[in-house]
């Protein structure tokens, strides 16, 4: 064997035997086996020798090129093993039978307030529908009785988006979408539309310590043959009564709102302060805690529900007011706070 390939077998391995990270392995492979390594740089002086010698010696130097190779992979199984075995053993060890020290999170209150709401409107026979936070205006205005210009978008101001949409004001925007989709089935099998419709509302507001401008609202809609405002209040106080867990005091106030006809405010003697007034019932002793009533005409008619054959009621319940009322929150800022320490005070009372 040529005594060039004999020698460089020999430097290869001892140099990579010697190796002891990936790095200088690297290095080592590209010294040898690179554009400018050295086993390459053997192969391309091939071209100046004998046909007969380029035999021999090609053949020797693809047998080192071989051999190289193959040392370098087996090196690099080897150092990879290694590495990994470190990094194992430098792991602190973790016994995962030991109780976590670790602070849980906790639901926060709204939470339990819509999920309390779920439970009990489940009982009485509503489906929970989810509805996106982007809607249309048609979704959230026009289909509910509010054309373009009606003052009564005032009271609406909301975030539009570039495209035309806009992050919905209230869970109303839900409407007209629940009524098409259950109408046919209601008309065709007689059964009644019973949906509630939680989500995140978005108004253009001056915050206070009773105004946010993101909240919470569940709507809810009935509607079927001889709907009346007593179906209504019996399905509020039943509500009511459950969340509080006690006789809330309530009063029925007219309210107006496009889409229902009669409206009505729904209010609660304000529990922070016993009714006496306090800021969270801008002194009042009452919170608005409920807008309500008979859904309009138009709304069932746009809907595609005959209005002469059915009627139905509409609520739209502030959730972000009813938690505050059943935690004694004083301030809506609060709730959107973040603060863990303020939020996991709440518990579920199921
Ligand atoms: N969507 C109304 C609001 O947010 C509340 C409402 C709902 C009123 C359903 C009547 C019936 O102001």
């Amino acid at each position: 064997m040529n005594e060039q390939i004999i020698s460089l077998q020999t430097e290869v391995s001892e140099k990579l035997s010697a190796v002891t990270d990936l790095t200088e392995l690297d290095s080592l492979r590209v010294a040898y086996l690179g554009k400018k390594g050295s086993i390459t740089a053997l192969l391309k002086g091939m071209k100046d020798l004998s046909a007969e010698e380029r035999k021999t010696f090609g053949a020797e130097v693809n047998q080192l090129k071989e051999f190289t190779t193959q040392k370098i992979e087996e090196k690099v199984k080897e150092l990879g093993e290694k590495e990994i075995a470190a990094e194992i053993a430098a792991m602190p060890l973790i016994d995962i039978t030991t109780p976590s020290s670790c602070e849980c999170g906790s639901y926060h209150p709204i939470t339990l307030v819509q999920r309390q709401c779920e439970t009990i409107f489940k009982t009485m026979g509503f489906a929970v529908i989810d509805y996106p936070e982007i809607v249309t205006d048609y979704e959230c205005f026009e289909a509910l009785n509010i054309p373009k210009h009606h003052p009564a978008r005032d009271m609406q101001d909301t975030y539009y988006l570039d495209n035309g949409q806009l992050l919905k004001s209230h869970t109303s925007a839900a409407q007209n979408a629940i009524l098409k989709k259950y109408g046919k089935e209601l008309m065709e099998t007689g059964k009644p539309i019973k949906a509630i419709f939680p989500g995140r509302c978005f108004r253009n507001e001056a915050t206070d310590a009773c105004h946010e401008n993101t909240f919470f609202q569940m709507e809810g809609v009935m509607v079927d043959k001889d709907i009346s405002i007593s179906n209504l209040i019996y399905f509020m106080k039943t509500m009511l009564s459950e969340v509080f867990r006690k006789d809330i005091k309530v009063r029925l106030r007219p309210g107006f709102f496009p889409f229902v006809e009669p409206g009505f405010e729904l209010d609660i003697s304000c529990l922070i302060c016993g009714g006496e007034g306090c800021p969270s019932c801008k002194q009042s002793g009452w919170l608005e805690l409920c807008p309500c009533g008979m859904i309009h005409p138009n709304v069932l008619r746009e809907g595609g529900i005959d209005p002469e054959e059915y009627t139905g009621f509409a609520f739209g319940l502030g959730l972000t007011r009813l938690a505050m009322m059943k935690y004694g929150v004083k301030d809506i800022r609060n709730l959107n706070s973040g603060s863990l320490k303020a939020l996991s005070q709440f518990t579920d009372d199921e």
